[in-house]
């Protein structure tokens, strides 16, 4: 039998079709809009989400007999707020996790509640790029949508309700919602009432890699699949990364440089994230993960090459990038297009190069951008460090971690051997892996992964290289306190 996962990212989706051992049979990818209608605001239309889905299958099914199809389950990026009346008409486009509207009601929940309150209801403090916060802003800006809505869902639960009807959720993205007990696996009647919605309203809590139902008559027909597929629950995009590259178990680590940057780190129990500065929340294993994300990571080095540079491709523009710059490069770049998630939560940050001088060349520039993300991503590591966790090594996915000289600078600035699967799927594996599991083929996440392994480079970091870094790290760590008195001037 064959298996499909797919992966509801920010600019496009993915779709892999593989069998049992978790062999490509065919991939497919489409783009969708992705709207910016203010600085800091970002939307989309989950319509494009479904046409894409039936655009991907059908890319996939060319040569394939859709009766050997077993299952499908998707990946989602997370937090992202859909909303349907009772005709399940969508209200309006749905606000992402890297929309930063919300600054005010996130500011507001975390001083209502306490830092201490909120950890304790949710195991979570309020960010801006969180589902609730989204949801008392409709309530606040746009009363008369947020009394039309009858349903509220993530990204990937949008999709599954096309596919099955069932109004579902899985604890990993149900986590980012700021909704969720994360410790208890239940809704916060208390997150609840502050945002004046009904249980009724949300989504029925699943594992990641519970079979919610089998495909509707008309959404198999749309689909050109089987009615007898069975759709899986689905996870967080980040927790099915992890799956896809093992991140099972107590202490591991994966780092996604894809649209965000994440430090991922499994645990088998709940742990509370101390101050907030990580989010904690349940992984699609039906365990536990820690992670500390950034807003810009591949996506700042593709506005930079594409939109900027207007480069042939990104691979072009990192050529002249050598082992001996590594570690020496003056310029310094803050990620922070988009603000900033962890650890600074705040979404009036943006991004700045400093320390250009005359002889600054374009290639330094480049090489800036990739190390600023590096930078903010070991601010991440350094919060699970101060957590007590012993960080040596971690896998790698994303674009971003397809680039050997930015796995390098990664290596060197975070002092972890770095692993990258050779045949790198993403998220998009992690799903299919879920549907593996809904449809029985295995008892669980791990006992599939362990059946179909793969092949990793290992990427390590030198002394001397890590040294300069080091240096290096410790002047991008003043730069963030002495412009942030500026950003808000300008936000107009
Ligand atoms: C994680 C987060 C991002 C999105 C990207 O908290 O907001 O990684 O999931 O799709």
């Amino acid at each position: 039998m064959l298996y499909i996962g797919i992966d509801l990212g920010t600019s496009s989706m993915k779709a892999l079709l593989m069998d049992k051992r978790g062999s490509i049979i065919s991939s497919a990818s489409h783009e969708y809009p992705l709207e910016f209608p203010r600085p800091g605001w970002s939307q989309q239309n989950p319509d494009d989400w479904w046409s894409a889905l039936r655009i991907c299958i059908k890319q996939l099914l060319d040569g394939v007999d859709a009766c050997q199809i077993a299952a499908i389950a998707v990946s989602g990026q997370m937090h992202g707020l859909v909303t349907l009346d009772k005709n399940d008409g969508i209200i309006r486009p749905a606000i992402l996790w890297n929309d930063g509207r919300t600054q005010k009601q996130a500011d507001e929940m975390n001083k209502y509640f306490g830092t201490e309150g909120l950890l304790r209801e949710t195991g979570n403090i309020a960010f801006a790029g969180f589902t609730a916060p989204k949801i008392v802003w409709m309530y606040e800006n746009e009363r008369e949508n947020f009394e039309r809505i009858d349903k509220i869902m993530l990204p990937k639960d949008y999709l599954v309700y096309r596919m099955t009807g069932r109004h579902v959720t899985d604890y990993s993205d149900a986590s980012g919602m700021l909704l969720l007990d994360v410790k208890n696996r239940i809704w916060s009647k208390s997150m609840l009432d502050y945002c004046r919605i009904g249980e009724d309203k949300l989504p029925r809590l699943c594992e990641s890699f519970e079979c919610v139902g089998m495909l509707k008559p008309e959404a198999a027909s749309f689909l050109g699949l089987p009615e007898t597929v069975r759709v899986a629950a689905g996870g967080a995009d980040n927790a099915c990364s992890a799956i896809g590259t093992g991140t099972m178990g107590d202490g591991k680590c994966n780092i996604s440089l894809g649209t965000s940057g994440t430090v991922f780190i499994s645990s088998d129990s709940f742990r509370k994230p101390q101050n907030g500065s990580l989010h904690s929340f349940a992984h699609a294993d039906g365990k536990y993960y820690l992670m500390g994300c950034i807003l810009s990571a591949a996506s700042g080095f593709g506005w930079w090459s594409k939109n900027i540079l207007r480069a042939g491709s990104e691979a072009d523009e990192q050529r002249e990038i050598t082992e001996d710059d590594l570690g020496s490069n003056r310029v310094f770049y803050l990620p922070y297009l988009m603000g900033e998630r962890s650890p600074h939560n705040n979404t009036f940050a943006r991004g700045a190069f400093i320390g250009l001088s005359m002889d600054t060349t374009r290639s330094q520039m480049s090489q800036a951008v990739m190390e600023g993300v590096a930078f903010a991503i070991r601010d991440c590591v350094e919060a699970a460090r101060e957590l007590g966790l012993d960080l040596r090594s971690s896998g790698v996915c994303g674009g971003g971690a397809k680039s050997p000289v930015w796995r390098r600078i990664l290596a060197n600035v975070l002092k972890i051997q770095l692993e990258a699967a050779e045949q790198e799927q993403g998220a998009g594996l992690g799903a299919g892996i879920l549907a593996m599991v809904a449809a029985g083929e295995y008892g669980s996440p791990e006992a599939a992964f362990e059946a179909i392994g793969g092949k990793v480079s290992i990427c390590g970091w030198d002394e001397e290289t890590a040294k300069r870094y080091e240096a290096r790290y410790q002047t991008f760590k003043k730069l963030y306190p002495a412009l942030k008195p500026t950003f808000p001037e300008m936000s107009f």
